[in-house]
């Protein structure tokens, strides 16, 4: 009944012309006997393939509640190159800082995550990342869980992506392997949609360097290792997001509610536990703010916590699911009792190496930068035609690389990596000035490159608690970076390569001239030098992920939050989908990965699968 009312609904909207009629900006705009099956909290890469796939069938309800605004319409969202305009300390920022970090110094690290449509889909920098085969492996490993490996999470990707050629519409072979590629799926991948004066010289070191820096053809072919061209998430000029790509087109559905400036504030207990004596969880409480009414509304099948890897502990551990010590410090009640959630926070630090570069028109970056009249034109082309500099991101090249095999590190410390597949540590090239610190001025004079030197084998492990009963507060972020003796190493072995990547190569006499900007003050051949760097620049590249971790069926000794079905340990009816549940940090950027987890995760879901 309430069914058919709705489809009146949508049918009245459609003819006074409103786009998305199931779209609430209030719940008290939502009928109070509404019933929903699912519930999904968060609408980030995570929740909205979630709330997609599942809304497939049309008699299947579902409400999606995200707290941010709409994404649509909002011109540093569509546009790639603004991608940096983002964050941090916008309306579609959380605005979080990090407690005060021993390995940096004492600094606090401004800590940007999404609150929009589309979660940090959609305002990430775009990197499109599938991780190694051994990455997958491992998870699966881990879970006991072959369907978790990368043969088996492969055709996900393969049917998640769509592959679209490059907007300026040049010859890719050699830059992406199309076969290995989806060109159906929803989400629209591409190759380098603009030049960049660098391109040809860092093509050219792979070829010079090519036993330190081979060039790989598809980085996401499983086998990253190497130097290669980036896919991104955009394609024909625009950025794609998990709402652009999930939401947006399925809208309509009827049977999808899809309820934004809305704050999930407690996951509700029925009152009655099954027969077990397992506690069922059968709903949300959600408000607009602290100050105004609160809602109820009821799952009669699921709730899936998609909030990312910072607010889903957050509202566990809000809701009595969590180390019972902490959540009695703060007068909460243990619901379950589950030290690992809010633990193991990993994250990837990040430090920006400038170098000088000879001629000011190959700083494209800053040239777009200093003068204005030249980026009006460009974001009049884009506006015209979706093509230029502005219809591509900031990266036209990464590399991922590893510590020698005879690197004397291994004589006191094991390898961390998943395998011989997977990275130590990353590069990530920009023409322009660039700073692992947000807010620092581009120099006044002065013409530059940039490497990204990024550690994707972390060791250190941090965690996300919570500063207090309120869901409104800020929970307590502490990444712990560059905390092991493992990771300085690392670090300064990354910045020490991407140095010798560019000051070693023929490519760059000429175009370089040297280290540049805060960077050219760095001795190389001091490790103390080295790492004070690192310590003053390091700050995040938004990965974090692990504080929800996936283990295996034995619960006690694995210390994880959800088992192989992604369901939270000790409960009924609740379940975790987002970057939460990697039981280790893909090294790679892991939207990728989400999207992909969260793809196998509806299956589970639909199935109704109980691994354990
Ligand atoms: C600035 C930035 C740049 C990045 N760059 C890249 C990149 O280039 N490539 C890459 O692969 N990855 C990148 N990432 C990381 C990537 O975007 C995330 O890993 C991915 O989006 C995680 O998906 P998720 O679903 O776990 O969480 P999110 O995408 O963070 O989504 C969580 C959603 O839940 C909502 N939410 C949270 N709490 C509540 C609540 N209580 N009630 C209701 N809703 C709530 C949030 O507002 C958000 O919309 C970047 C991230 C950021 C922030
Ligand atoms: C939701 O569930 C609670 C407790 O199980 C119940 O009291 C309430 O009436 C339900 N609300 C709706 C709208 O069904
Ligand atoms: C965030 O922006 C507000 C409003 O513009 C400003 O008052 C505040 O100082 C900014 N905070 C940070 C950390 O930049
Ligand atoms: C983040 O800061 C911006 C700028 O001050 C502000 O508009 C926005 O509302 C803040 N976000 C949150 C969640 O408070
Ligand atoms: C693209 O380049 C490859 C390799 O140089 C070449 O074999 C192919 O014919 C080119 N394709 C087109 C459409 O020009
Ligand atoms: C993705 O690309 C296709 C094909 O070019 C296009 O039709 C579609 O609108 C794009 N989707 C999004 C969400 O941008
Ligand atoms: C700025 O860009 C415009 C448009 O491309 C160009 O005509 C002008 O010469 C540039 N100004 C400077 C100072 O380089």
């Amino acid at each position: 009944m309430h069914r058919s009312f709705l489809v009146v609904l949508s049918a009245v909207a459609a003819n006074l012309g409103l786009a998305s009629a199931a779209l609430f900006t209030d719940p008290a705009d939502i009928l109070a006997d509404k019933q929903y099956h699912y519930i999904v909290v968060g609408a980030g890469p995570g929740g909205s393939v979630v709330a997609s796939r599942l809304s497939e069938d049309p008699q299947t309800n579902v409400l999606l509640i995200e707290a941010g605004p709409s994404d649509e319409g909002v011109l540093p969202i569509e546009v790639p190159y603004l991608a940096y305009e983002l964050q941090p300390n916008t309306t579609h920022d959380w605005n979080y800082t990090t407690t005060p970090q021993t390995g940096l110094d004492g600094r606090a690290v401004i800590y940007s995550r999404g609150r929009v449509l589309g979660g940090s889909s959609s305002i990430n920098v775009m990197a499109y990342t599938r991780s190694s085969r051994d990455d997958f492996d491992r998870y699966a490993a881990v879970g006991g869980d072959q369907g978790w490996s990368w043969d088996a999470i492969e055709p996900y990707y393969r049917k998640l992506e769509h592959l679209v050629p490059p907007v300026d519409h040049h010859n890719t072979s050699g830059q992406v392997e199309w076969q290995i590629h989806g060109t159906r799926g929803p989400l629209n991948i591409t190759v380098a949609n603009a030049p960049f004066p660098i391109d040809s010289h860092v093509v050219a070191t792979t070829q010079e360097l090519s036993e330190e820096y081979p060039y790989n053809e598809d980085m996401n072919s499983g086998y990253p290792l190497g130097i290669g061209w980036a896919q991104a998430t955009y394609g024909n000029g625009i950025r794609a997001t998990a709402s652009s790509s999930y939401i947006r087109p399925v809208i309509s559905r009827p049977n999808l509610d899809v309820l934004i400036n809305t704050i999930t504030t407690k996951i509700l207990r029925s009152r009655h536990s099954d027969e077990a004596g397992v506690p069922v969880f059968s709903g949300v409480e959600v408000a607009q703010s602290s100050t105004s009414p609160t809602f109820a509304f009821n799952a009669t099948k699921e709730v899936v916590l998609s909030a990312g890897a910072i607010n889903t502990p957050q509202l566990l551990l809000l809701s009595g699911i969590g180390p019972r010590a902490h959540l009695a410090s703060l007068g909460i009640e243990t619901v379950v009792d589950l030290p690992a959630v809010g633990q193991n926070l990993a994250d990837h630090p990040r430090v920006g190496n400038q170098f000088s570069v000879a001629s000011a028109q190959d700083d494209l970056g800053d040239t777009i930068g200093r003068n204005s009249t030249l980026f009006d034109e460009l974001l009049q082309e884009w506006e015209e035609k979706r093509q230029g500099v502005m219809a591509n991101g900031g990266t036209n090249h990464i590399g991922w690389l590893r510590l020698p095999a005879d690197d004397p590190i291994w004589e006191t410390e094991e390898d961390p990596s998943a395998g011989p597949a997977a990275p130590h540590y990353e590069f990530l090239f920009r023409p322009a000035f660039a700073s692992s610190i947000p807010g620092t001025p581009t120099p006044a004079t002065g013409n530059f490159m940039t490497v990204l030197a990024v550690l994707v084998s972390p060791t250190s492990a941090g965690s996300v608690t919570l500063s207090s009963a309120s869901p409104f507060a800020p929970p307590v972020i502490d990444p712990a970076f560059l905390s092991t003796p493992f990771d300085v190493y690392t670090m300064r072995a990354a910045i020490r390569s991407a140095a010798r990547f560019v000051l070693s190569a023929q490519t760059w006499d000429g175009f370089v001239t040297g280290q540049g900007a805060g960077f050219a003050d760095v001795d190389l051949n001091d490790d103390a030098a080295v790492d004070k760097w690192a310590r003053a620049q390091a700050s995040t590249i938004w990965h974090p992920t692990g504080t929800a971790r996936m283990g295996g069926c034995g619960y006690v000794e694995e210390g994880s939050v959800v088992d192989p079905d992604l369901r939270v340990r000790g409960t009924e009816g609740l379940r975790v989908v987002d970057a939460s549940v990697f039981p280790f940090i893909p090294a790679a950027h892991p939207q990728a990965a989400v999207y992909a987890f969260a793809e196998r995760a509806a299956d589970l879901i639909k199935s109704g699968r109980r691994f354990c």
